[in-house]
């Protein structure tokens, strides 16, 4: 195992092994890696020669009143993770060493990331597509796997590699629930026990949402109505549901196939994301 803490030698080993030939696929993380990313670098380990995992909680794409400075880290843990699933490289920035002080470049895409968490969260994709492009040229892969938990975060960087041009396959990756129905998530840990059993209430509301509008499309408005009162009486403060045409990110029209429904909501300070994607 490779761990590099410079963009430099990190970008430089990335170029060397496109020169010899090797093919590279990168699972990007924040690292406080669960079975979730388990299952992303197992997906990228049947696709290259070499594996990259990139660990770095990423400053610009956490508000300021949001949890930058308490996301959980572990860094050996993850280390011992990456190991085991046959990982070859982790990049693992510190903070000031992945931008430069004076850094006043931005990538941003400007129609998917809009609805969803990108109301909520305005400045939260403008963060993660800068990273993730940064990455992609540090690291060079070829594949780069992200889990579909959040899906418009999938689909913001598909098309980000469409709109700019970068070689590169975006693998995305079903989502991973523990036991119970809850969406993994580092930020889980977050939860008390209680939160946590009055949580699964978010899925719980989808995939009543999910029947009720493969049964009949004209039942989007009440269903959302119905997931949203579901969340909330399980003591959760609702921050959106919606469905979106999972191509456009737009309300679903009548020629929509995949649709995404996918909530977002408080239990306690802790803000869960979750969501099914299906065909209507
Ligand atoms: O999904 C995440 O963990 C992050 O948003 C990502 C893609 C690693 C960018 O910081």
């Amino acid at each position: 195992m490779k761990i590099f803490k410079t963009r430099c030698e990190f970008q430089r080993y990335a170029l060397e092994l496109k020169r010899s030939g090797k093919s590279i696929a990168l699972v990007p993380t924040m690292g406080f890696l669960h079975d979730g990313h388990m299952s992303l670098i197992d997906i990228a380990r049947k696709k290259a020669d070499v594996v990259m995992v990139s660990i770095f909680v990423n400053p610009t794409q956490f508000a300021p009143n949001e949890d930058f400075d308490r996301y959980p880290r572990d860094f050996d843990g993850d280390v011992a993770k990456c190991i085991d699933h046959g990982a070859d490289v982790i990049f693992a920035p510190e903070p000031g060493e992945m931008y430069d002080p004076d850094a006043s470049c931005w990538v941003e895409e400007v129609n998917l990331s809009k609805p969803l968490c990108g109301r909520s969260r305005p400045t939260f994709y403008r963060g993660v597509t800068t990273v993730v492009a940064k990455l992609f040229l540090l690291a060079q892969p070829d594949y780069a796997v992200f889990g579909l938990k959040d899906a418009q975060q999938c689909f913001v960087i598909q098309k980000m590699v469409r709109d700019l041009d970068f070689p590169i396959e975006i693998i995305p990756a079903p989502l991973v629930r523990d036991s119970d129905g809850l969406a993994l998530s580092s930020r889980n840990r977050y939860l008390s026990a209680d939160e946590r059993s009055r949580a699964l209430s978010i899925h719980r509301a989808l995939l009543a949402a999910k029947a009720a509008i493969s049964a009949d499309r004209n039942a989007m408005a009440a269903a959302l109505e119905k997931a949203k009162a579901e969340i909330t009486a399980a003591g959760g403060r609702v921050d959106y549901v919606d469905i979106l045409d999972c191509a456009t990110m737009e309300y679903p029209l009548a020629g929509s196939r995949q649709v995404i429904v996918a909530a977002a909501a408080f239990f306690g300070s802790t803000r869960l994301i979750d969501n099914e994607i299906f065909e209507i």
